[in-house]
């Protein structure tokens, strides 16, 4: 099992790390869910900074990942990243939600991160089954751990108990 995941249970704003990942969606100007809770935690220099982003390369493609200040959140940066949307399965979806978790790991990377905390994402109003998701996110962050050495602490947030119980199961089978 690898020693740098921990699956918590709790709210990714209060946890403090290197850097958050937000489950955003491609307009980059907030939302519900855990895009809601880091843009009402973090404060308006977020979206100030997401709008500049937004005016230089428009908004942020399905599984890519950009990253800006973290505001009032205790954390150096929030990488936004957009999830696939389910929808049934045979339009890529695991290949965009894989990229998520790769991207963000590269942009953490490349930001000089040596921890990150990571919602479940697409699982919430992008409806990506819960399972496939868990197991998707794990094997990535694990092969990315092997890739990126300087990332030394990965938090996996699990807002709901439900998602909190499917990767704890899972990574006890690692
Ligand atoms: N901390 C950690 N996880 C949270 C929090 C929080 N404070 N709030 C919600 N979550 C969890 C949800 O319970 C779910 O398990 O984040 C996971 C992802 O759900 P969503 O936030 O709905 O994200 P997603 O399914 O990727 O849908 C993205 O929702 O909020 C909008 O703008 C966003 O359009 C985008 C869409």
């Amino acid at each position: 099992m690898n020693r740098k995941i921990e699956i918590i249970h709790g709210d990714i704003t209060k946890i403090p790390v290197d850097i958050i990942v937000n489950a955003a969606n491609s307009s980059l100007l907030g939302g519900s869910g855990v895009d809601g809770a880091i843009h009402r935690m973090g404060g308006k220099e977020i979206l100030n900074a997401c709008q500049k982003i937004r005016a230089k390369q428009g908004g942020c493609k399905v599984g890519e990942a950009v990253i800006t200040t973290a505001g009032n959140l205790p954390a150096k940066y929030v990488i936004h990243t957009v999830g696939p949307r389910w929808n049934g399965g045979n339009n890529h979806e695991t290949d965009n939600l894989k990229n998520c978790y790769l991207n963000s790991f590269i942009v953490a990377n490349n930001n000089g991160a040596t921890s990150i905390s990571f919602p479940n994402i697409s699982t919430g109003i992008y409806n990506f089954p819960k399972n496939q998701a868990a197991s998707i996110a794990l094997e990535t962050i694990t092969d990315s751990l092997y890739l990126y050495h300087n990332i030394q602490k990965v938090n996996i947030v699990c807002f709901e108990i439900e998602n909190y119980l499917i990767y704890k199961e899972l990574i006890e089978s690692l």
